[in-house]
Parts: structure tokens; sequence; C-alpha cells
């Protein structure tokens, strides 16, 4: 599904090698870099991608171009992932203009060593690009999460070239998931095909710049447009109710829980910090409460960082160690930090046999941003849980 309209193709390419997004992400299902063109009395080009499938992208672009060469490069991001094939493409395309903000071009000459000050078209916030029937005006979206981001919305099909903002991860399995097109009353499962890879992505990528996140949102609105497409640089294109989507965004952005579930995340050495942890997820269970449970040392670091964005509870159970906190859980507390974490009720178990010391560490580095709230009571177990301790996780569970 190549045609997103009849002159706007998707020539992007799926990366299945690839072993770390961003050398840290783990991507089983792998990943794209979309790229677009739009055929007109004039011809863009919407980025370009990777320099590991730069022969396969200008397959595809051969494709559409026919005997056309493209008129413009749009560039929205100069992130190797999007800016890898730019070189090639210049090369093979020797009289395409390079359309760039001031930022990009100042990254440009720090990337690249190819004299472009006679094919250069810079623009700025709320410039146009006419190329017939089309008509491409550039949004500035700095730190979304580089300063030199830009959109592009085109003004014709409504369509909203956004850059990594409403990417995911993964690859498009088949040429039909090039589009997604959500729609409330059908029986497509759009969580697992969208949310959570996107969720993972936004909040590890994105997600300390909610603020500026934010600022683009607004710009969106007062464009008082109906945005009808939006083509991102990963993952599919988002057509049809494009609400849902955005209503994602803006509460990711404002660092809003989507649910008042609880996750809870534990550090465990034998076993036994991660009884108490199981023990404290029976029991929200039991109370009909919605949790979800995760081994800090075994499960995906970035997707419990994702997690603990999604639910309004985190519950973090943990073992002392080095009189600090075992070093897993150390890590993702300071990816949360570094995420802007906030806005979260946060309820503490620690575990010790001779100093218990962890739930000191964690109020310390957790209970100092923004709007945390402390879960009482915190709990200290002595090695094993006993009664006592059963009974003030069942207090906890109550209060979560
Ligand atoms: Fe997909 Fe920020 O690069």
């Amino acid at each position: 599904m190549r045609g997103i309209t009849k002159n706007i193709k998707y020539v992007g390419v799926n990366d299945n090698e690839i072993d770390l997004f961003e050398g840290q992400y783990n991507v089983p299902n792998g990943m794209t870099y979309n790229s677009y063109l739009i055929l007109d009395d004039k011809i863009a080009l919407m980025d370009t991608v990777d320099k590991t499938k730069t022969v396969e992208w200008i397959n595809n672009l051969e494709m559409f171009l026919e005997d056309r060469e493209p008129d413009y490069l749009v560039i929205s991001h100069m992130e190797e992932d999007h800016a890898g094939s730019i070189e090639r493409a210049l090369n093979k395309y020797p009289k395409m203009k390079v359309v760039l903000n001031a930022i990009s071009l100042r990254m440009f000459g720090q990337f690249f060593d190819i004299d472009i000050s006679n094919r250069t078209l810079l623009v700025k916030e709320g410039d146009t690009l006419e190329l017939g029937n089309h008509t491409l005006k550039f949004i500035m979206a700095s730190m979304v999460h580089w300063p030199e981001v830009m959109f592009s919305y085109e003004e014709n099909t409504n369509t909203l070239f956004s850059a990594d903002a409403f990417g995911k991860f993964g690859a498009n399995k088949t040429e039909e998931d090039t589009i997604y097109s959500y729609s409330n009353t059908d029986k497509v499962d759009w969580k697992e095909l969208w949310d959570d890879e996107a969720r993972r992505y936004y909040i590890n990528i994105c997600g300390k710049y909610g603020p500026q996140v934010q600022v683009v949102l607004g710009k969106l609105s007062t464009l008082n447009v109906e945005v009808k497409t939006i083509c991102p640089l990963h993952g599919p294109v988002l057509s049809g109710d494009l609400s849902h989507y955005l209503d994602l965004y803006d509460k990711w952005s404002k660092y809003e829980p989507e649910t008042d579930g609880t996750l809870i995340v534990y550090g465990t050495i034998h076993g036994n910090t991660e009884e108490a942890a199981k023990e404290l997820f029976n029991m929200l269970k039991e109370k009909g409460k919605e949790a979800e449970i995760m081994d800090i040392a075994r499960c995906d670091m970035s997707e419990a960082i994702s997690k603990a964005y999604k639910y309004k509870n985190l519950a973090i159970v943990c073992v002392t160690y080095n009189m600090s906190i075992f070093p897993n859980m150390n890590l993702f507390i300071t990816m949360l930090k570094e995420k802007n974490y906030q806005n979260r009720n946060l309820a503490i178990v620690e575990n010790g046999t001779w100093a218990p010391n962890a739930a000191n560490v964690i109020k310390k580095s957790l209970g100092e941003l923004k709007d945390i709230n402390i879960v009482e009571p915190i709990i200290t177990i002595k090695s094993k849980l006993n009664e006592e301790t059963k009974k003030k996780l069942e207090e906890l569970a109550e209060n979560i």
C-alpha cells in the first residue's frame, strides 16, 4: 500500500536486521525508516533513510519517479536514521534543491562535506513551498526531539509530515501495514498494533521533552485545519480517526497516566523480594485493581519506563544492595528522572537483612520529583515476608 493519496507515495523501507535502535532500544520486530514522495508539477522528496538501506530506498523512489527527478529534498530531521542517504540522493539528483531550516543547515555541515550553497532553500516557521496542487507549510518542532526538527503540513490533502512524532518501533509486516486507519467501531486491536510500541518509542526518545511537544501540538490546533493523515518517520502512516493518536500524545506530553492502574517493578536477589512483589500484585488483583508486574533485572528496561508512564501508580519493591538499591533498579530510577517522570503515586517496599536502606534511596531519588505522591505505608521487610508485613502490604494495596 504505497499510495497514501493519489500523488503522495510511501517510499520508506523496513529494517529487520537492526539489533538495537539508537544503539540501545530492543526492536524485536525491526524498524521502519519512512520517506515520502509528493508528485506534482514539482516533486518533493520528504527525507531520506538510514545509510544501510540506501539502495532499497532509491529503488522505491525510481518506482514512482519514472524519468523525472525530485525538485526538492525536504529535511525534517538531521538524525542519521533519516539523513543517512542524503549524500547519495544529492549526487544522484544534481538539480534537486535542499529545503531545510537554519539549524539543520548548521548540522548539515557537521555531517557532510558537500557544498550545497547553490541548491539550498532555507525555510522558517510558517513559510510555504508551492508544488502545483500541493502546498507545504513548515512548522518548527524544536526539541521533538532534536532542535532542528521541522514538521511539514500539506494543505491540499491535509497531510502532516510529523518527523519522529507519532512514530513507533517495529517494521511493517506487510504492505497493508504501511497505513493504519483507526476507527472506534472496528475490531482491530489497536493497542497491540500501535499504542504500546508508540508509547515505548515516545517516552524513551521524546519523554524528556513534554513541554516542547505541547508547544507543537498547540501550533497544530491554531492552524485551524483538520489533519486527515499523519506521515511520521517511523511506523505506519496514520489515517481515519486521528483523535486516538492525538489524545495519547497529549496525555504523554502532559505526563498524564493512561489508566488508574499500578505498575509493580521489583528487584530481587534470591526471590524473597519477588515473593513480596507478587503478593502485592495478587492483593491488588483481588481488590479488582488493574496491575502489571515486572522484574527489573529481566524485563526490557525501555518497556518498564514506558509502562511507568502508562499507569497512575508505581510500586517499587526493592532489595537493599551495597547500602543502596539493586543496580538495575538504580538504572530504572535514573532513566525515569531523565525522562521527567512526574505526576504519579509512588509506593515503596524495601527489603534488607541487616540494614535495610532501599526505601530511603528511592524516596530521596523519586520523592523530590514534581507531583510525586508517596503512598503510605512505606514497608520494610526483614529478609522475608511475615504476618506483620503481609498485613502492611494489604494496607498498601488498599491505599494504592
Ligand atoms: Fe528517527 Fe530522531 O530519529
